[in-house]
């Protein structure tokens, strides 16, 4: 395999079932093979010394790879079909969507320390930021004032759009446009390649935590950066000397689940736009947060408003654990993007990790509810929601099939400095 691109097909669909096998006439095979080898045979040392040069270098490949960490074919052909569905030149994928995070701020921050986020961002990408743990300084700050905010070392800006758990868009085109050449990197794991391709509004790097929608069933954890070919080379030396790999098992499913990810996607995204419009009639909640393309200037980058929503519920708090005590469909749990819908409070469990006051200066209150819309009927996820919002606005303290289940939902602290990982560092804005 090389990394030069075929000419892409147009329509995404076709891409999605045919991107990453185009070895697969010359290999005599119909699926994926998996490639589990850890070390590859070389015969001639000449030739071996030469393909460890080239992946050394970055190369996406080479006639022998040598070692898994430095090349696996069944990853390799995961990330040729992610690079197909974003219009990119390449793509290079990790361990998880953190691990992905790490080494754009390697690849990135090497001689510019800088990173400019707008909030909010995934809670524990704002603690890498924030933390300083690789050595880079932040300055956070809001989709208007990136210019403002950039220094002679900034090298990187982060936007996440739609953001979590606010739903919050970011406009691409102005961010980059304000950023006047540091490259801007787009987390677009709510919107995924389906939705929106970040990189034909001028992004330099889009992110996605690939355990999320491109994974779609929840049981792989993986990240993937899609970029240039000169980005992705700086990407895989990266990864090569800190070894955050995707493990080729991850990698078959991952290119195994592309084929239906559409599918999936704007089934679910029904669900949700619908899930949206019943939510903001219903008297226990206070305030839908779910992308409106049509009146966002940001919604033109958009293909679809995505099947990730967040609401308020009056009461708070305490409202809040109630319903989550109540619904018996949908699954409490953190991420998103699976075939089954899952419900989480952000101040207390994905964005605990940030300060309450950084939390609430961007929209992520104690009200609040991230739902992640499956693929179940929407009349019976309506019936569930509908049924736990009753409990939570009656104060009905649990709901009947969580009644033998303790209530220890944690309290959200005033600071969340006890839920950061030892080690870490200080704050730096
Ligand atoms: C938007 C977003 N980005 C990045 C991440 C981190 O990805 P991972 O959990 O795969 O490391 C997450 C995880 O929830 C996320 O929601």
């Amino acid at each position: 395999m090389d990394h030069e691109m075929k000419p892409h097909y147009k329509d995404f669909q076709t891409r999605a079932v045919h991107a990453g096998r185009d070895d697969f006439g010359a290999l005599g095979v119909h699926a994926p093979p998996i490639d589990l080898s850890t070390t590859y045979p070389f015969t001639d040392l000449t030739a071996a010394s030469a393909s460890l040069d080239a992946l050394v270098a970055g190369e996406a490949n080479a006639s022998n790879p040598i070692y898994a960490r430095l090349h696996n074919p069944t990853v390799g052909r995961f990330e040729k079909a992610l690079a197909a569905l974003e219009g990119a030149e390449a793509a290079v994928s990790f361990g998880s969507g953190m691990a992905a995070f790490s080494a754009v701020l390697l690849a990135a921050c090497q001689e510019h320390k800088h990173v400019v986020g707008v909030r909010p961002l995934y809670g524990t990408t704002d603690h890498l930021f924030s933390s300083g743990l690789l050595g880079t300084t932040v300055t956070w700050t809001t989709a208007d004032g990136v210019a403002e905010a950039l220094q002679p070392d900034t090298g990187l800006v982060v936007i996440e759009t739609p953001a979590n758990p606010t739903l919050k868009l970011v406009d691409i085109e102005y961010v980059v446009r304000q950023a006047s050449g540091v490259p801007v990197l787009v987390d677009s794991t709510f919107a995924t390649p389906v939705l929106q391709n970040p990189l034909n509004h001028g992004a330099a790097l889009v992110l996605h935590s690939a355990t999320k929608f491109l994974g779609g069933h929840g049981d792989v954890i993986a990240g993937v950066v899609a970029t240039s070919e000169v980005w992705a080379k700086r990407l895989r030396q990266v990864r090569l000397v800190t070894g955050g790999l995707l493990h080729p098992l991850a990698a078959y499913l991952l290119h195994r689940g592309l084929p239906t990810l559409s599918l999936r996607v704007h089934r679910a995204q029904e669900s949700a736009g619908e899930l949206a419009e019943r939510l903001a009639g219903h008297p226990a909640v206070s305030a839908v947060h779910y992308p409106d393309l049509r009146s966002d200037p940001a919604g033109r980058q958009m293909r679809g408003a995505g099947s990730v929503l967040a609401f308020e519920v009056r009461g708070g708090l305490p409202a809040a654990q109630r319903l989550l005590q109540r619904v018996t469909l949908m699954t409490p749990a953190v991420s998103l993007g699976s075939t089954d819908t899952l419900i989480q409070h952000p101040a207390g469990l994905t964005h605990r990790v940030v300060s309450q006051a950084d939390r609430e200066s961007s929209g992520v209150s104690d009200s609040l509810l991230r739902l992640s819309v499956g693929l179940e009927g929407v009349d019976d996820l309506w019936a569930d929601l509908t049924q736990a919002l009753e409990a939570s606005h009656t104060q009905d303290p649990v709901g009947p099939r969580r009644r033998s289940r303790e209530n220890n939902y944690p309290k959200v602290p005033g600071s969340a400095g006890s839920a950061r990982g030892p080690g870490l560092g200080g704050r730096r804005e």
